[in-house]
């Protein structure tokens, strides 16, 4: 694909089906967690990206069989939970936190060396975090720079992890799922508490896994010395990540109606819906079930007029990935929003705080910074532009969706959407009518 991609002003409305492509966050844990069984997995639905690849390939060179049936289902066969293997080269990350992260968790507890690298925007984002907590338990993991950066070394375990018990400074799925992973390794009990609760795939998972996991408000223990038993079969729900830019381009384009299908709507995750509805959108969830043990539903989107809200830090972990396309909501609202509490977003894939005011300012004028969130002054009439996405997948695919409901866009390095919806593009295409 070329690098910079030209969206052209959609006329007439976006209307069909989207079947919404697999959850990244859950396609990276049942790699992961099959990784850790002793039978086969099948996973079905399994997010086609480069993100969840490179998970396939660290898990691969960890010793775990990984047989792709097609680009949507594999086989993943460990050897149980003390089965993984040294690998004999770094572990590529590549643009993936979740990969890392919830990896050093895995490696800590092991009797070999793991070394870590990634791509370029990885190698910026804070990783002590994780070290932290994890150095408590008795892990040696040593980063870069204090230990906060790539490459990263996970050293061989010498007498074994302990519990502990671990207050988080901020909600962090990745940081709790960490902990959790390396809580089943260690000895005694293992309690992670969030200011808020996060994303809670980790814990529905290990549950699938005959892990017994306490919850008590926003702790979460898991003892040491269980064993992980895998299921037959996963099939991983559609991500609502990705669902989010169709629910925000059917609300802002005229004469629009689009139905999602197979949308994980785990209340975790939910915040777009909440936020969505708050600015007066034409929302509606269908056909509820369950996807093993994640809710699903199909969402139903017509275009509506939204108005300006406001949402603070209690919301903030269940919509985190959201905020660059609930901006372009807010563009298009008539009135203010105001965002506060998304300080979080300054280390995703890239500050995307600071990506929202310079690349969507260009095709605006509308949007103040504050240090941790943003004011959007919406109804502004957009110009066309060519804008940057600082190679960030949600940056770019939110950009398309401003310039499809605005005058167009220009987006370089517009090819970062493969991270985790690389048919995007081609999508947006067969949706107009
Ligand atoms: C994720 C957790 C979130 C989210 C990321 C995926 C996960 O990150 O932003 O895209 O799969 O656990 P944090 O844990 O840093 O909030």
């Amino acid at each position: 694909m070329e690098p910079m991609v030209n969206i052209a002003p959609v006329r007439n409305g976006l209307r069909g089906e989207v079947q919404i492509p697999g959850d990244k966050s859950i396609s990276h844990r049942s790699a992961m967690f099959a990784g850790l069984g002793d039978c086969p997995v099948h996973i079905t639905n399994f997010l086609h990206a480069q993100d969840c690849l490179s998970t396939l390939s660290c898990m691969e060179a960890l010793g775990v069989k990984v047989d792709m049936l097609s680009d949507t289902e594999l086989i993943v066969q460990g050897n149980g939970m003390h089965g993984l293997e040294e690998p004999g080269t770094f572990l590529d990350a590549g643009n993936s936190g979740t990969t890392l992260r919830l990896m050093m968790g895995m490696l800590a507890p092991q009797s070999f060396l793991t070394s870590f690298t990634g791509d370029a925007s990885l190698h910026k984002r804070p990783m002590e975090r994780v070290i932290r907590p994890l150095s408590q338990m008795g892990a040696g993991i040593v980063g870069r720079g204090n230990n906060n950066f790539l490459p990263i070394t996970v050293l061989p375990i010498q007498t074994g992890l302990h519990g502990i018990c671990y207050d988080m400074p901020m909600a962090s799925a990745q940081v709790k799922s960490a902990i959790l992973l390396a809580g089943m390794y260690a000895a005694g009990e293992t309690t992670v508490t969030e200011p808020y609760i996060s994303r809670d795939h980790t814990e529905r998972m290990l549950e699938a896994f005959g892990i017994l996991v306490e919850r008590q408000g926003t702790s979460i223990t898991v003892r040491g010395g269980q064993t992980l038993v895998a299921p037959e079969k996963i099939e991983v729900p559609g991500d609502i990540s990705s669902a989010a830019y169709w629910m925000v381009a059917a609300s802002i384009i005229p004469n629009s109606e689009l139905l999602l299908k197979n949308v994980g709507i785990n209340p975790t995750r939910t915040g777009i819906l909440d936020v969505l509805e708050s600015m007066g959108a034409d929302i509606h969830c269908l056909n509820t079930r369950f996807c093993g043990t994640e809710p699903v539903g199909d969402i139903l989107v017509r275009t509506a007029r939204l108005r300006g809200t406001s949402f603070g830090e209690d919301i903030m972990p269940r919509l985190i990935d959201e905020v660059p396309i609930l901006v372009v909501a807010s563009m298009f609202a008539e009135g203010e929003t105001v965002i506060h509490g998304a300080g979080e977003l300054r280390v995703k894939e890239t500050d995307r705080l600071q990506a929202i005011t310079d690349q969507f300012g260009k095709l605006a004028p509308c949007i103040e910074s504050l240090h941790d969130g943003l004011v959007i002054h919406g109804g502004v009439p957009l110009q066309p532009a060519e804008c940057f996405s600082y190679d960030d997948h949600r940056i770019a695919m939110s950009l398309a969706i401003a310039g499809a409901a605005g005058r167009g866009v220009g987006i370089e390095h517009a090819d970062c959407v493969a991270i985790s919806y690389p048919g995007f593009y081609e999508e947006m295409q067969s949706l107009k009518k």
